[in-house]
């Protein structure tokens, strides 16, 4: 039975949550001078050429108990989180990274601490690994490539 098992998980691949939150779903259409001309589905795309030995999957939603189920529900091995406004908001978001044992990257596309003071406020990187912020999407491919070092 163990040998099994063992063939069972070389079989399995890395799997990596992509968690996006409010206004997400409009990259590459929203405020493009911040976030960018390109959408992040042809980005991930990319990505996923580059990255074939592992599994990356996107979950974005607008509402904030969807991204906290997501949390306590994910069975990858690490998730990057871009948490969007809930970032400096949501304490049930900082709740539930502070639950789960997984490697949580946190990004913003953009440089928060350039803009606006209520976006230097932030509530969830507290509970995370590591944080990315300000690099683009190419935030996204450094958080992975860390994330393939700590699984
Ligand atoms: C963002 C920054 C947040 O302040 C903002 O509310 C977003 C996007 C970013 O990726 O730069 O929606 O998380």
């Amino acid at each position: 039975a163990k040998t099994k098992k063992k063939a069972y998980f070389e079989f399995l691949k890395t799997k990596i949550d992509i968690i996006h939150g409010p206004n997400l779903n409009l990259l590459g259409k929203r405020q493009p001078a911040i976030y960018g001309y390109e959408s992040f589905e042809s980005f991930l795309s990319n990505l996923e050429d580059k990255n074939k030995d592992i599994e990356i999957s996107l979950f974005q939603s607008n509402l904030e108990g969807e991204i906290v189920t997501k949390l306590q529900e994910s069975n990858a091995q690490g998730i990057i989180i871009n948490a969007a406004a809930y970032s400096h908001t949501s304490i049930a978001i900082a709740d539930a990274i502070a639950a789960i044992n997984i490697p949580v990257v946190n990004i913003h596309i953009s440089n928060i601490y350039q803009r606006e003071k209520e976006r230097h406020k932030e509530l969830i990187s507290q509970y995370c690994t590591a944080g990315i912020y300000g690099m683009g999407y190419d935030g996204y491919v450094f958080a992975l490539n860390y994330l393939k070092k700590q699984i």
